[in-house]
Parts: structure tokens; C-alpha cells; sequence
């Protein structure tokens, strides 16, 4: 049974900030307890979907789920790339993601160069991906326009 689509909602917190810094791609990370609530069967590892920032334009993402072995973290988190580019930070707007699937498991990297490629070759796939008719259908999906009141957060 696959639990896509899995929709996702909170605030954006604070990252380390070297996504935009040192890899050129920024990433919105979600506070711990919306990690702590994806189901079993998403683990570590690079998925593909639909994001949008406080009920705006919905946009293709990447996510990479994990404790970001080329770093060593701790900590899981989850960590959004939309594809698009955002004039400002949106740290403390809500964001909304809508999972399809599944691109490939987290690795550990020899360099900071081998990251950024793998990245922009998730970013590549995922945009050929959310073009299938039954992906593009998502990007409507009725998630991205309730209003937070109704949501449990
Ligand atoms: C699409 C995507 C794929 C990623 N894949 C990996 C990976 O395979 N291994 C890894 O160590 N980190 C991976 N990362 C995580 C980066 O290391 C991370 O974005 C970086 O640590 C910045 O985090 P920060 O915003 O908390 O500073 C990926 C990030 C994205 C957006």
C-alpha cells in the first residue's frame, strides 16, 4: 500500500543555514513534531512533490528526509527545496507540501561538489516527474487551499 499523496503542514523554522550559504540551494525546514509524524513507511532519503508558502502559489519541491550524513547531524528533519525563487526568507510562514514519491535514499558525499550535483539531478527528476498527468492532478489538490483554521496545528 503506498502512502502517497502524504501531506505535510507547518511553520518554517530555522535550518543551519548552509543550504542557501554554501550549497546555493535554500531549504525550509519543518519543526520537529511534524517529523516526528511521518509514517513508517518514509524514511531517510530524497522525495518529489508540490509545496506551496502560506496558502500562495503551489510550486514543484524536492525533500530530503534525514540526518544528512554529509554533515553528520543528529537530528532527522525534513527539509523542503522549492523550485523557485523566492525574493526573501519566509522563516515562520506556513508550508504546505504534498509528497508524490520516492527519487532515491540518503547518501554520505566526498565533497560539498558531489552534493550539489546529486541535488540538482534530484531537482531534474523531479520536475520530469511532476509533469505525469497523475502527479501534475496534485498540484490542485484541495490541501493547498484550506485555511489553517481547519487544520490541527
Ligand atoms: C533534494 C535534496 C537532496 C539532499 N540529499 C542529501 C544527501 O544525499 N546527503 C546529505 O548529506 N544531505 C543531503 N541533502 C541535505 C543538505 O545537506 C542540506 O540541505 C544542507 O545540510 C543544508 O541544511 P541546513 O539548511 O539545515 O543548513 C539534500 C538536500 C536536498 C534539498
Amino acid at each position: 500500500m503506498s502512502c502517497f499523496p502524504y501531506c505535510a503542514v507547518g511553520r518554517v523554522i530555522k535550518g543551519f543555514g548552509r543550504g542557501s550559504k554554501e550549497l546555493g540551494i535554500p531549504t525550509a525546514n519543518y519543526p520537529e513534531d511534524v517529523v516526528e509524524r511521518l509514517p513508517q513507511e518514509i524514511q531517510g532519503g530524497v522525495y518529489y512533490g508540490w509545496a506551496n508558502v502560506d496558502n500562495g502559489t503551489v510550486f514543484k519541491m524536492v525533500m530530503s528526509i534525514g540526518n544528512n550524513p554529509y554533515y553528520k547531524n543528529e537530528k532527522r528533519s525534513m527539509e523542503t527545496h522549492i523550485i523557485h525563487k523566492f525574493e526573501e526568507d519566509f522563516y515562520g510562514s506556513t508550508l504546505k507540501t504534498v509528497m508524490l514519491g520516492f527519487i532515491r535514499p540518503m547518501k554520505n558525499f566526498s565533497s560539498l561538489d558531489e552534493l550539489v550535483t546529486e541535488i540538482h539531478a534530484d531537482i531534474a527528476h523531479a520536475k520530469e516527474k511532476l509533469e505525469l498527468p497523475e502527479n501534475l492532478a496534485h498540484k490542485d489538490n484541495k490541501f493547498f487551499d484550506e485555511s489553517d483554521k481547519k487544520l490541527s496545528f
